[in-house]
């Protein structure tokens, strides 16, 4: 997302009961549809001349199992231009796209022009379809009067038959009850909060399970599309906190894989803003710099891509456990202690602490050294997960078995009390690798 405005805002007001001239899908889809999407920022690819320079994003999601890109635009005047691009590149490398209409730009008055948009790119080949359907999705849409999603507009005006799962929430200003219009719905609250937008604290805390209960009952069986994210934080100067990210994105993972929504999206691929992009490097991917650079350059995260892998195949699969295929930790860490960072929006969720999945073809023991700590635990074969007190200095992350090393690694980043400017972000690395004595 580019904006702020997640929060939900509670009312009501009738949704407009115009019959919609195109067919809903009212059937439960079954597991063998499941579909992977991850959310695409359009808007920071102005820079971006040729369906080539999309080529690494399609092939590295592709390669992780990702089924489309949920390609966020607002109305800038180089939208086209990006999503044709994006369109032309997908088809090229057998990934599909669909469009994800940001309402914190698309008005109500613009819903007929959302469906003309449609109706142009359903016709492409790189377009994800449903059930045969062109599917579509937003970002919000139903907290403000003035940027109102409708989906029987939309439909009218696409004149293609729509599978349309927008950003629109039970507690959102629509009629709450009108789940009639749309074919499902995108849960954008990946991470524990208040319920108002910003960290949870003891006496508010709406948890990611409880958002995946509330739609799940709202939809009464049409499609949830659940987020997964592994982090969030902000820092600009009219938006500035942090959600609690910690080992999120492995609890988040077995909480997918154990509730099996019908489709997932991974916030994000690329919203470096927010800092929980998965995909390509803000240093190395071609995008405008919006300011996001000061906390994300320097800060890989393509360690969760691998480390989502095999919740992807699984979840596929319709599975409740992963198989690895290879031995690998993927670890994580803050730069700086909190201390060091002062007040911040949200800070006091967040642990000193270094974090570890380790994912195992048969068990083993795993050595963490944070700075002066070091913690040696007895891991089993598949996934679980480690953390130990942040220490300043090196950070080692090692893999033995029956006393002799497998492998080990050293995060390229070193833990520091340098927090200027507050940087909460995650450095992010994998050790893996054929040591002699691996079997
Ligand atoms: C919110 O609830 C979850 C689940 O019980 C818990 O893990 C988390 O620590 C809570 N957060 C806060 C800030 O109390």
């Amino acid at each position: 997302m580019r904006a702020s405005t997640t929060s939900v805002a509670l009312g009501l007001l009738t949704a407009a009961a115009n019959a919609a001239p195109f067919k809903t899908s009212t059937v439960k889809r079954q597991d063998s549809g499941k579909v992977v999407a991850a959310h695409f920022m359009i808007g920071i690819m102005e820079t971006r001349s040729s369906a080539a320079d999309y080529d690494e994003d399609m092939k590295k999601a592709k390669a992780a199992g990702i089924d489309a890109f949920a390609l966020n635009i607002a109305k800038d005047d180089y939208t086209d231009a990006q999503l044709n691009y994006a369109y032309e590149s997908a088809a090229n490398n057998d990934m599909k796209v669909f469009i994800s209409f940001d309402y914190n730009y698309f008005e109500t008055g613009e819903n007929e022009a959302v469906g003309a948009k449609l109706k142009e790119y359903c016709a492409k080949p790189g377009q994800l379809t449903v059930d045969g359907k062109c599917f579509a999705s937003s970002f919000n849409g139903d907290t403000d009067p003035s940027k109102l999603f409708n989906a029987n507009t939309i439909r009218a005006a696409a004149g293609t038959d729509l599978y349309l799962v927008p950003n629109l929430s039970p507690t959102g200003i629509r009629d709450a009850s009108a789940v009639g219009d749309i074919d499902g719905s995108f849960n954008w609250i990946g991470w524990d909060s208040n319920g108002a937008n910003r960290a949870p604290t003891a006496d508010a805390n709406v948890t990611t399970s409880d958002f995946d209960a509330k739609y799940t009952e709202w939809l009464a069986g049409k499609t949830y599309m659940a987020p997964v994210s592994p982090w969030f934080f902000t820092n600009f100067a009219s938006k500035a906190w942090v959600f609690p990210g910690d080992l999120l994105w492995f609890r988040r993972w077995n909480e997918i894989l154990a509730l099996a929504p019908q489709m997932i999206e991974i916030i994000t691929w690329n919203d470096y803003g927010e800092s929980h992009y998965v995909g390509s490097d803000s240093a190395t991917s071609k995008h405008t710099d919006d300011g996001s650079s000061a906390w994300t350059n320097g800060f890989p995260h393509d360690g969760w891509l691998e480390m989502a892998q095999p919740y992807i195949a699984a979840y596929k699969a319709g599975s409740k456990a992963i198989t690895v295929s290879e031995d690998k930790l993927v670890y994580w860490y803050r730069p700086t202690p909190k201390a060091a960072c002062g007040a911040f929006d949200g800070i006091d969720t967040l642990q000193d602490a270094v974090f570890v999945v380790a994912l195992l073809q048969s068990a083993g023991t795993v050595t963490v050294t944070s700075g002066g700590n070091t913690k040696t635990f007895d891991a089993p074969a598949g996934a679980s997960a480690y953390q130990v007190d942040m220490g300043t200095g090196k950070q080692t992350f090692a893999l033995s078995r029956g006393g002799a090393d497998v492998f080990s690694a050293t995060g390229s980043l070193e833990i520091s009390e340098n927090c200027s400017p507050v940087n909460l972000n995650a450095f992010v690395g994998v050790a893996k690798g054929n040591a002699a004595v691996r079997k």
